[in-house]
């Protein structure tokens, strides 16, 4: 069977390449086909050795001996996303938190120390928190606000700086040059969660990270049906990386690579079309004096300073910081909305919302909000932007 991935620099737009790559001209189909397997067959036992000798020349060169490494359908997806990241390798995984795990996972050992950003996602925070200090790693978590928390923390036992961008719930953009400067100075291993932004609007890897981290169960796959995860490293960490995934065998499955494949395909075109609705429902949230938005919107904030300086665009997920002393009044306006599910996760086509009462917060140490204030979390879809703003307008009227 013969796949071609086209040369991104032959194809000079990544649009166009995302667009006409990995096509099977042995089939004549668009889309490489599934091809799932446990067993791979060889001729003769010499060409497993044969195989089994390429691997080890050329790691990421797509031979493979056994199911648990992969077929050509993962290989297809690593391949682009590679391309899309500028990366040395991209490793995909069953979920976004199994990309996570890895990434902590193949860099510290017992006695190491982690610096974490305070807002992290909470899985996130409960598995260094919590689960890593059984094994003798200790996390400690910066104000994402003030870097001086991060460099007052580093000691020789800093193995890894690990930041996600902007922070979840809260949506705090940081200083990312300035976290790379001092992990460059301590010589210490940085990674980010880039699921926000995906490399489409931040290219972390081109900006100084070793590793970061994509939950393909969002924006890539597009369509709220399929889990996956993506680890970009760079050289440096990549042998440590590979080491690590060979032994866990976190791996994608083949249907699942070949979903994330299908959905990357529109990536820019859904992409582009969130950033643009986003842009509008803002335009109308910021008007309000009841809540505060948490979206890189208004020029003169902070936060908009530092999206800014990194990213190229912005996604779809947004938040609002709404003081209210009456919480049933809160709950009504979320209730009352009709083009927004409510449910976990986000990054498909459809407009999503949840609410985080005070109480469920968790333990976050630099979380900048009082008992009285609730963060409602939107994600705008690819419905029309019109009728979004006038579902949200008619909810509004519940909110005292
Ligand atoms: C920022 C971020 N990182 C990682 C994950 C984990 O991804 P998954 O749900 O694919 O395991 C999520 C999921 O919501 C997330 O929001």
């Amino acid at each position: 069977m013969s796949f071609r991935v086209i040369n991104f620099f032959m194809s000079k737009s990544f649009k166009t390449f995302l667009k006409h790559t990995a096509k099977d001209f042995h089939n004549q189909s668009v889309n490489p086909p599934v091809v799932r397997a446990s067993t791979i067959i060889f001729k003769s036992m010499q060409d497993i050795r044969k195989t089994q000798a390429k691997a080890q020349k050329n790691p990421i060169g797509g031979h493979y001996d056994y199911g648990r490494q992969g077929t050509s359908t993962t290989h297809i997806l690593q391949k682009i996303l590679t391309k899309l990241e500028e990366s040395y390798h991209v490793f995909t995984t069953p979920t976004g938190f199994g990309a996570v795990f890895l990434a902590i996972f193949s860099v510290t050992r017992p006695g190491d120390e982690i610096i974490v950003a305070d807002p992290v996602y909470s899985p996130t925070r409960l598995f260094t928190e919590k689960f890593l200090k059984e094994f003798d790693i200790k996390t400690i978590f910066y104000n994402p606000r003030d870097l001086k928390t991060l460099e007052k923390n580093i000691s020789k036992r800093t193995k890894l700086i690990f930041v996600e961008n902007p922070g979840s719930n809260t949506f705090d953009f940081q200083d990312l040059g300035k976290i790379l400067s001092i992990a460059k100075k301590n010589k210490i291993l940085t990674a980010i969660d880039n699921t926000w932004g995906t490399p489409y609007f931040l290219k972390p890897i081109k900006l100084g990270f070793d590793m970061s981290i994509v939950s393909a169960t969002k924006y890539y796959s597009g369509h709220s049906d399929v889990m996956g995860g993506s680890l970009a490293v760079s050289k440096r960490v990549f042998q440590k990386v590979y080491n690590a995934e060979r032994i866990t065998g976190l791996r994608l499955g083949p249907d699942d690579a070949y979903l994330i494949t299908r959905g990357l395909r529109t990536l820019d075109v859904r992409l582009d079309r969130h950033r643009e609705n986003a842009k509008k429902v803002a335009a109308f949230l910021s008007k309000n004096k009841k809540f505060k938005l948490l979206y890189p919107f208004k020029k003169n904030s902070e936060n908009f300073r530092m999206w800014k300086k990194y990213y190229s665009g912005a996604s779809g997920l947004m938040g609002l910081k709404i003081k209210s002393k009456n919480i049933n009044s809160v709950r009504k306006f979320v209730n009352s909305l009709n083009l927004f599910g409510y449910g976990y996760s986000w990054g498909g086509f459809e407009s999503l919302v949840l609410h985080q009462e005070f109480r469920e917060t968790g333990n976050r140490k630099y979380l900048d909000l009082a008992k009285d204030e609730h963060l409602v979390r939107f994600h705008i879809g690819l419905e029309d932007p019109n009728d979004l703003i006038a579902d949200i307008k008619q909810a509004l009227r519940h909110l005292k």
